[in-house]
Order: C-alpha cells, then structure tokens, then sequence
C-alpha cells in the first residue's frame, strides 16, 4: 500500500528535487547546488516521498537546511504545487527544528522574497518575526528580501511535530 514518509535526500533523489525546484522557483538550484549541499558541513536535507514496494519513491516535499553553531538557517523549503496547502511544510519544517534544537541550535534564520506571501504566511504562522531587510538581495528582480527569525521552542515544536499533514 502506498504511505508517505520523511526521509534524509541521497544523491539518487536529486532529479526528482530538481524537478520540483523548476516547478517552483524563478531561480531554482541547479545539480550541481543540491548535490553540493548534500554534503556540505552541517548541512541537513530531508524530503516526503510516497514509497510503494513496486515503484521507485516519488519526492512531493523537501527541505535544506544548515546547522551552524547554535543557530538552524533554512536555505530551502518546496512543496510539488499539487500538494500544496496539506500541511507538508509545516510538518516539515517542525521536524528540522527539532532535530535542530537536539543538535543544540536555539534559533532559526531565514530570507524570503518580499513578494513571496505564501511562504511570508507559513512563517508568520510558524512564529517567525521579522528582523531585518536586505535590499535588492535578489538580483534578477532587484526585491528586496526579508531576514526572519524564530526561537526555538521545544514545547511548542514537540507538540506540533506530531500533527501529521492532513490531520489538522
Ligand atoms: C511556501 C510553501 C513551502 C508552503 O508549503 P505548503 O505545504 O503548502 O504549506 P502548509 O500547507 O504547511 O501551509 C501552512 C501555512 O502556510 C501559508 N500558506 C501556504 N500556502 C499558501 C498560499 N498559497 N497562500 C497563502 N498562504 C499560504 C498559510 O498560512 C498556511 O496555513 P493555513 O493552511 O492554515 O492557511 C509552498 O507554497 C511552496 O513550495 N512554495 C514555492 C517555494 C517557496 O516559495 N519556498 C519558500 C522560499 S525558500
């Protein structure tokens, strides 16, 4: 029967990513990007595949991030546009900072486009708040992007973490 599950990205799933990264993104990652921060210091990468016994897995989600002394940085996060809105980013991302948070990190750092409200929203509803600007950090749109940070917060990621998508 056919299940999803979160498992560490390996060199084998890099196409199926960088297919979703092209779906996604104005400037998506190229191999060579992905296959670099698979095994880059410090570096985490985990993605939601459905498996099934009879087919190769299918990557619907993915998440990159680093671990960099006491501090987690998201340098990626995708959901395939077909599962989108199910909670998947959000499970994922509860489950980085987690693992985070065991391996001694107590605060995330990230940027977003200053256009990008779906991903604005998810942080927001993530706890997120906004501690800076970095003007036109994009240069193929000049926009500006936004520095956002969270505290780690144990009680409230570990309850969280176990609302699996679809259930909330
Ligand atoms: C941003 C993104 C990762 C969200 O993934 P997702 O699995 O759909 O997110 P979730 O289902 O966990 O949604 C959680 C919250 O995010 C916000 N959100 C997600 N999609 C949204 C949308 N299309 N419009 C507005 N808010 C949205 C909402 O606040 C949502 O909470 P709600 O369901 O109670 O309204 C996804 O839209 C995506 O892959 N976007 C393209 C890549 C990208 O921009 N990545 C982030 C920059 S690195």
């Amino acid at each position: 029967m056919e299940s999803w599950r979160i498992m560490p990205i390996t060199e084998e799933d890099i196409d199926q990513i960088i297919e979703i990264e092209n779906d996604l993104f104005q400037k998506p990652w190229s191999r060579t990007s992905c296959l670099h921060e698979l095994t880059c210091e410090g570096s985490y990468n985990f993605g939601i595949a459905f498996t099934d016994p009879d087919r190769p897995s299918q990557f619907i989600a993915y998440i990159f991030f680093r671990i960099i002394m006491d501090e987690m940085h998201l340098f990626r996060i995708g959901v395939a546009q077909k599962w989108q809105k199910k909670g998947f980013a959000t499970y994922l991302f509860q489950q980085s900072i987690q693992i985070a948070s065991e391996k001694g990190a107590d605060t995330v750092y990230l940027e977003v486009r200053a256009s990008n409200t779906p991903a604005i929203s998810l942080y927001h509803k993530l706890g997120f708040r906004l501690i800076g600007k970095r003007p036109r950090y994009y240069p193929e749109t000049n926009e500006d992007a936004l520095v956002l940070m969270k505290q780690i917060d144990l009680t409230f990621s570990q309850s969280s973490a176990q609302i699996m998508p679809g259930q909330s």
